[in-house]
């Protein structure tokens, strides 16, 4: 049997994503033992995880580091990799949206300043409204931008809309869903394609059990 290595999304999403892949006969208990290591295997399944930031799964998957690995759309749409996309696992359900300040209004201003982490993303949707903007990339903590004048808005992810009420912004718009998505390597679909199509049936399985 040929050795799957699967990259997993670190943090809140890694833990469901993980359960989903156990929950389909793809379990590996020593990854509950110990939180420091980063690769564990199951030889009998013929499975390994690892670890990864979210945002470093694609590339994992596209060099083919990984086989496969689950990734937001988000990431997707932004780095645009060259792998493919095999299933929607409809977790870590989020929105990419613009918000701002309650009282700021979008027709106050010429050119747009807006923050965000997803410029690729930013842009196109800017440039399909034929909106002049000036971009701002950050790296994290986006929310601060617009409270110090930093910027106009902001792009990002809203899950629960904690962080922004919390930080008294506000959706102005949201434009595009999100969720995670299992990916493949190119040629590793080739050469382990019975092993990653088992994996992912069952994982279909799943999601439409937890529909
Ligand atoms: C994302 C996003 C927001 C937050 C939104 O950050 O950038 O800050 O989640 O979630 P909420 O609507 O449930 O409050 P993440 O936690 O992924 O961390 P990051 O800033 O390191 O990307």
């Amino acid at each position: 049997m040929k050795m799957l290595n699967i990259a997993l999304p670190k943090g809140r999403l890694g833990e469901k994503v993980y359960s989903m892949f156990e929950n389909s006969g793809y379990e590996c208990p020593s990854i509950k033992e110990n939180n420091r290591k980063l690769i564990f295997e199951n030889q009998e399944k013929g499975i390994r995880f690892f670890w990864v930031k979210p945002s470093d799964v694609s590339i994992y998957v596209e060099r083919g580091a990984a086989d496969i690995g689950v990734a937001g759309k988000d990431i997707l749409l932004e780095y645009k990799p060259n792998v493919y996309e095999l299933l929607d696992l409809n977790l870590g359900k989020c929105h990419m949206c613009v918000a701002a300040k309650k009282e700021f209004c979008e027709e106050d201003v010429k050119v747009l300043k807006v923050a965000t982490k997803f410029t690729e993303i930013t842009t196109d949707y800017y440039s399909k409204l034929g909106r002049d903007i000036d971009i701002i990339k950050l790296n994290g903590s986006i929310e601060l931008a617009p409270i110090l004048g930093l910027s106009d808005v902001i792009v990002d992810i809203v899950e629960t809309g904690t962080t922004l009420k919390e930080n008294n912004l506000e959706v102005k718009t949201k434009f595009l869903p999100i969720s995670a998505r299992l990916i493949a390597n190119k040629s590793s679909f080739k050469f382990k394609c019975k092993e990653i199509e088992n994996i992912a049936n069952a994982m279909k399985e799943q999601v439409e059990k937890n529909d």
